[in-house]
């Protein structure tokens, strides 16, 4: 079973894939993870990241590994583990140079399908994998909430790691986010055909896990042969 949820930075994207992941017992896949990666090794060699060319080769020779487990994605970047080294503000605001890059796409989403077809059943979490990455999906959703919701979930996870936190300023960077993700001209962050859109803004996580699951289930249940009934 392929299950996917696009949607932007903050949606709770992330949190929705895992216990999706989790109640379903099949496994996560982070692919935002691996713009994070590439960002990293770019920023770490001194890469221009307005090139795209130094950006697309350093993609390329980046040994990036994800390892799921219940609480987080690890993520190994050539040998190291830099799971929380990818979250931090400045990783989060420069990905999107790769994420823009056709060449830096075209990396990664392959590395997405090689780790998807060893995985086989999973739950992949970005903005492009309803659309490019599985258009095939079992079910796909797409996640909104509005931006100062998102920037206020965004703060309490900074605060939770004793960073201290702006919520303006974290809205304003949430929304320029959003606004280079929607607009870019490879893989666009739209809603993928088919999918069902779940406004996450007044649900707290329960409710939020509960409505996928049903979705799921609904779904699984109508491929099954069985159907609402008359
Ligand atoms: O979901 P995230 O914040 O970890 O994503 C990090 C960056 O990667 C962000 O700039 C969006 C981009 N991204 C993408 O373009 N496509 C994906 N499938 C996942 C993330």
């Amino acid at each position: 079973m392929v299950i996917t949820i696009d949607g932007p930075a903050g949606s709770g994207k992330s949190t929705a894939a895992r216990n999706l992941a989790r109640a379903l017992g099949i496994a996560y896949l982070d692919t935002g993870a691996t713009y994070r990666a590439v960002t990293l090794k770019a920023l770490r060699e001194g890469v221009d990241l307005e090139d795209a060319d130094a950006l697309a080769d350093a993609a390329g020779r980046a040994r990036i590994h994800l390892s799921p487990e219940p609480a987080a994605t690890r993520v190994w970047l050539d040998g190291e583990d830099v799971s929380e080294t990818i979250r931090s503000e400045a990783v989060s605001e420069k990905s999107y140079y790769p994420a823009r890059s056709p060449q830096v796409r075209e990396v990664l989403v392959a590395l997405q399908r090689r780790i998807g077809a060893e995985l086989g059943s999973f739950v992949a979490e970005g903005r492009d994998q309803g659309t490019v990455v599985f258009p095939d999906a079992d079910v796909k959703f797409y996640l909104v909430a509005d931006a100062s919701e998102r920037a206020k979930r965004r703060c309490a996870e900074l605060r939770a790691r004793g960073e201290s936190c702006n919520e303006q300023k974290v809205r304003t960077a949430i929304e320029r986010r959003d606004r280079r993700d929607r607009t870019r001209d490879v893989a666009p962050l739209i809603k993928p055909d088919g999918a069902i859109e779940v406004d996450t803004t007044d649900r707290d996580v329960a409710a939020m896990d509960a409505a996928l699951l049903a979705h799921v289930r609904e779904r699984l249940d109508k491929d099954a042969g069985g159907g609402p009934a008359p």
